[in-house]
């Protein structure tokens, strides 16, 4: 093997698993609901590339009860608003593939 390989390939794991790391706790579980692709036919509305603040404000007013839904108000009370952030943030930031 060539010496550069080596680290090249160490390199190239340590981002993958940096980039893992970056998700949040916590979204690993929307997606049961929130399809993960457009490809998916879903009435559940999709959360990635939006917004941070609309993702976030509609987490708080659920949490708060002020916010109608069937399922998300009892779910985000799950959450504090550091998490919410952190969540929403992350949607924000993802390709809406
Ligand atoms: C059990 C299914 C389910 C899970 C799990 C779930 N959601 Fe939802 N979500 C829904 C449904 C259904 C709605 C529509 C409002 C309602 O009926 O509560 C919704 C609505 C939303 C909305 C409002 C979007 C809009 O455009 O109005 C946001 C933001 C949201 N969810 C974020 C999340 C986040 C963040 C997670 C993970 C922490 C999550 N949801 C997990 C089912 C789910």
């Amino acid at each position: 093997m060539r010496n550069w390989l080596l680290p090249a390939l160490a390199c190239i794991l340590l981002q993958a698993g940096m980039a893992r790391a970056a998700e949040p706790p916590g979204v690993a579980s929307c997606s049961g609901c929130h399809a993960t692709s457009k490809a998916v036919d879903t009435p559940v509305p999709r959360l990635f590339g939006r917004k941070a603040d609309e993702l976030a404000t509609a987490m708080r007013e659920y949490k708060a009860g002020t916010r109608p839904g069937t399922i998300m108000g009892r779910l985000a009370k799950g959450f504090s608003d550091e998490e919410i952030a952190a969540i929403c943030d992350w949607f924000a930031g993802q390709p809406d593939k």
